[in-house]
């Protein structure tokens, strides 16, 4: 599965629910999550991240993230269309730790 990792935390491109041919993105208020039970490892979206937040699970070190993706798929509402994404969001890229930002 592909997982959305730190970076799309407080940018939120959204550019990648547009590609998916599954719908298996997730919205939460400042990032994104990817349903991993129904991602088909296509790899369609990642190239289409422009935060470069998303990447395949295997690779290292990934794994907190994977939990959190599958956690968030759980709740958050499914997302398909891209909006407009925040004002700022190009000031938060390549931003570090942004981890305790994300609004759960
Ligand atoms: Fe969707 Fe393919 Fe990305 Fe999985 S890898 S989230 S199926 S676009
Ligand atoms: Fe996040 Fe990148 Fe999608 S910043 S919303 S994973 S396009």
């Amino acid at each position: 599965t592909y997982v959305v990792t730190e970076n799309c935390i407080k940018c939120k491109y959204m550019d990648c629910v547009e590609v998916c041919p599954v719908d298996c993105f997730y919205e939460g208020e400042n990032f994104l999550v990817i349903h991993p039970d129904e991602c088909i490892d296509c790899g369609v979206c990642e190239p289409e991240c422009p935060a470069d937040a998303i990447k395949a699970d295997t690779e290292k070190g990934l794994e907190a993230w994977l939990e959190l993706n599958a956690k968030f798929a759980q709740s958050w509402p499914n997302i398909t269309v891209k909006r407009d994404s925040f004002p700022d969001s190009k000031e938060w890229d390549g931003k570090p730790d942004k981890l305790p930002l994300l609004s759960p």
